[in-house]
């Protein structure tokens, strides 16, 4: 069996390559091997990048039992749990999926609007004025109470506070600029013998969480207005799989912690790319206001498209084959894992123009190819919060505009760097705002959730 080409440098400094030099290396290699190529990573053996639609095709049409995603992503255990619908394949994926999907249903979403509004306009008006700030802590707090609120359906002040102020005691020792290699590395998932070390933080500040989650599931089952409310947990402890039988309370936290870690760094994230994207390319940022003050959003859904092809947040997705697979003819040993490659098919010159520009009007009359613009993923295990992270987008950005004049902080873009797993801007979107003086008088919340 052959693999296809790829860099001979040692396993060691390929993988300090991919944690700290990511962009750069994925980059090179398509230079050098073309769309097709071999990274070797400690702890991953061999790993199949793919920047080839006709091949990420074969890849998400496969068996999911051949293409095992939660093999992939069992490195995110110690966060998600053994229950999560991340790291399970094949039919105890798809219960959890079936069970998870409704809650999500495009239509639902309009449900959430008032309430994103609500938290985008209380954060903005403390977004501080002529002087230069960073936007991804704001998009963050706003992103964080909306899966409070929204998903874990929280909504007494104090618990929201106190949850909120566990949450991110504990996503800080995980997903810190370098505290992430010590938690996600299974070698280092020890205590050393001190209570200090990376690892007894994140468990400490990991129990702290599971308390007040296991406490809020247990209180929620004892509602008596359970069936009339609409938050995801409430949805989900009514859910029934197809032998009836409901979801454990570990099923149950397992769930939740993945909503919360996959939808809200990366929600926010493409939401501080937006901006960055916005301020730099002006006659962009005039036709959004243009258009959302004539309460247009078609401009609005293009600009968030033309974000997640430019920026995605994820740069790859993953499946280990758990036997050969002959793809765009390599024939690929079991054990080896392949990675759609998000962030280089986004930028194939022969799939999208000038694809370095930020120019949303590529998107206002084409609708993007499934296999050429996957920012969250595809085939059974595409992202299930597609349309609650589009519609999120659609709803804070017209909340930001309407009351803020933003514009860049120095010359040049901003660079992609890693944040654990996800890509955000170097200096996480610096800008400064001035109070919009004309009104922008757009809807708060748009007609029609957006299909993603
Ligand atoms: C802009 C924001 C987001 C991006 C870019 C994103 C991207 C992704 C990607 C690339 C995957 C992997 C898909 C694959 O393996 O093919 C994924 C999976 C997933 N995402 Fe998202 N996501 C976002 C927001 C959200 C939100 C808001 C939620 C829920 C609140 C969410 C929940 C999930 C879940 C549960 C999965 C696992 C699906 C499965 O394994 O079957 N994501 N997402």
């Amino acid at each position: 069996m052959t693999l296809p080409p790829g860099p001979r440098l040692p396993g060691p400094v390929q993988t300090a390559l991919w944690v700290g030099r990511p962009v750069e290396l994925m980059d090179r290699c398509a230079r050098r091997y073309g769309p097709i190529f071999t990274l070797r990573p400690l702890g991953i053996g061999a790993a199949v990048f793919i920047a080839d639609p006709a091949a990420i095709k074969q890849v998400f049409t496969a068996d999911p039992n051949v293409m095992r995603a939660g093999e992939s992503n069992a490195f995110m255990e110690p966060v998600v749990g053994n229950r999560s619908i991340l790291v399970l394949d094949g039919s105890e994926h798809l219960r959890q999926r079936r069970l998870l999907l409704p809650p999500f249903h495009g239509e639902r979403m309009q449900s959430y609007g008032e309430l994103i509004a609500d938290v985008a306009e209380r954060d903005v008006a403390e977004w501080p004025l002529g002087e230069p700030f960073a936007v991804r802590p704001r998009t963050q707090a706003i992103t964080l109470q909306v899966i409070m609120r929204a998903v874990f359906g929280v909504t007494d002040e104090e618990r929201l506070a106190e949850l909120g102020a566990r949450l991110t005691t504990w996503m800080d020792t995980g997903s810190g600029r370098a505290r992430w290699v010590a938690t996600l590395i299974p070698a280092l998932q020890r205590s050393f013998g001190s209570e200090r070390s990376p690892w007894s933080q994140f468990v400490s500040a990991r129990d702290a969480v599971d308390e007040l989650v296991y406490d809020e599931i247990a209180r929620r089952r004892e509602d008596a207005g359970l069936a009339e409310r609409d938050d995801i947990l409430s949805l989900l402890l009514q859910a029934r799989d197809e032998d009836g039988e409901p979801m454990s309370d570990s099923e149950l936290r397992d769930e939740l912690m993945t909503l919360l870690v996959a939808g809200h760094e990366t929600t926010a994230s493409a939401l501080a790319w937006a901006f960055e994207l916005l301020v730099r390319n002006p006659s962009a940022l005039e036709r959004l206001e243009r258009e959302l003050a004539a309460g247009e959003d078609a401009y609005l859904d293009a600009v968030i498209r033309e974000t997640l092809r430019l920026r995605p947040v994820l740069p790859i997705v993953g499946r280990t084959l758990s036997e050969p697979f002959d793809l765009a003819g390599w024939e690929l040993p079991a054990g080896a894992m392949v990675a759609p490659c998000i962030h280089l098919v986004h930028r194939r010159p022969d799939l999208y123009a000038e694809p370095e520009r930020f120019r949303p009007e590529r998107f206002l009359d084409a609708q993007p190819d499934s296999y050429a613009w996957l920012p969250f993923g595809g085939s059974v295990r595409r992202c299930i919060g597609a349309s609650f992270a589009m519609f999120e987008m659609t709803v804070v950005i017209p909340a930001v505009l309407r009351r803020l004049r933003l514009r860049p902080v120095g010359r040049r873009p901003e660079r992609m760097r890693r944040r654990a797993i996800t890509f955000v801007p170097e200096h996480d979107a610096l800008v400064v705002a001035a109070r919009r003086t004309t009104a922008l008088g757009h809807k708060r919340v748009p007609a029609a959730a957006v299909a993603a």
